[in-house]
């Protein structure tokens, strides 16, 4: 049975009408700090101007020593800066391990009120969803939090691709899902150290002693799982994003994983690096000259219906609604 969606949720680009109405956020990027660098967080106030979303990162990648005071300088970052219309979101550890349950009880009653959304990594199934759902019902009640925080869920396990369906449907609370390349490859035994992106092994097969056009070209190692979860998004009005992205030093295929996750219907990446966040802007934003021929279509349709040529394109009902969703991205990025 679906839930009815919680109202303060975001509303998903090209959402089922009921959810056009809710206010809308521009998310096109999850910028990662670690909070528990003090250089780092001196810099947030500046950085909340530039970025759609500022993440506190309590998990992988802080150092098992220095995990209290991750949380402690999150709740010092929440609590000492003004970040506007910016999301203010952290991704707590995993639900076994030894950190998790001071990492709520302690963000929701210091700063839950200025909390947006918890990103809960190594999602396996609904019931994980379900006991941070209960959780956080207790911990807002307790501490009178105003709104509804929201629970994001990383897709990073085998057991967490099989389930994608019903952690997308498991809550009115959930907001979307992340790709996490890095650790589902660890779960499948993919034959790789890289975090997200590419493969130069991994190719099209093509015929033997192929050139030039037959030549193999490198396959997408993405691609399933990331249309399996755009799908499992959009059927229940969540937004989904492809995660992290490692390799600083190669700002293409960067972009090229983020403009193939663009295409397929995400609303956002992870940037890990500054230099990333111009790239996510870039790329979710949608393209101007695209922008202008959906908009030729909704005015040459007016009430959304029927069938017309435009420079030797045929459009019609579907290609009306495609065109809407370009034309309302573009007036969020321009608001
Ligand atoms: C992100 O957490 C990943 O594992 O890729
Ligand atoms: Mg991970």
């Amino acid at each position: 049975m679906k839930l009815p969606r919680n109202v303060y949720k975001p509303l998903a680009i090209g959402a089922p009408e009921p959810y056009r109405e809710l206010p809308v956020r521009l998310e096109r990027m999850i910028h990662f700090v670690p909070p528990h660098l003090e250089k780092v967080r001196a810099k947030v106030p500046e950085l909340a101007r530039s970025v759609d979303i500022v993440l506190g990162n309590l998990e992988d990648a802080i150092p098992l020593d220095a995990k209290e005071a991750a949380r402690a300088g999150f709740i010092a970052m929440v609590r000492e800066t003004d970040f506007g219309t910016t999301g203010v979101w952290t991704r707590v550890n995993a639900l076994n391990s030894p950190w998790i349950l001071d990492d709520l009880t302690q963000i929701v009653a210091e700063v839950g009120n200025k909390l947006d959304v918890i990103m809960l990594p190594k999602v396996e199934g609904a019931w994980d969803i379900h006991y941070l759902d209960q959780l956080l019902a207790q911990l807002e009640a307790r501490h009178r939090v105003a709104k509804p925080i929201l629970i994001h869920a990383i897709l990073e396990t085998a057991e967490g691709v099989k389930n994608v369906e019903e952690i997308a449907a498991a809550s009115p609370r959930m907001h979307g899902m992340s790709l996490g390349p890095a650790d589902l490859a660890a779960s499948r035994a993919m034959k790789t150290t890289r975090v997200g992106g590419g493969h130069p092994e991994y190719k099209v097969v093509a015929d033997a002693g192929g050139e030039g056009p037959r030549a193999a070209y490198q396959q997408d190692l993405w691609h399933y799982t990331l249309a399996k979860m755009v799908d499992a998004c959009a059927a229940n009005g969540l937004k989904p994003f492809y995660g992290p992205f490692g390799d600083f030093s190669d700002p293409l295929a960067c972009e090229t994983q983020f403009r193939n996750a663009f295409l397929m219907g995400c609303a956002g990446a992870w940037t890990l690096h500054p230099s990333q966040i111009d790239i996510a802007k870039r790329v979710f934003s949608p393209d101007p000259d695209e922008v202008a021929f959906a908009a030729r279509i909704l005015a040459a349709m007016p009430d959304g219906s029927g069938a017309v040529m435009i420079d030797g394109k045929m459009q019609d009902d579907a290609t009306w609604k495609q065109a809407k969703v370009l034309v309302d991205l573009a007036r969020i990025v321009a608001a």
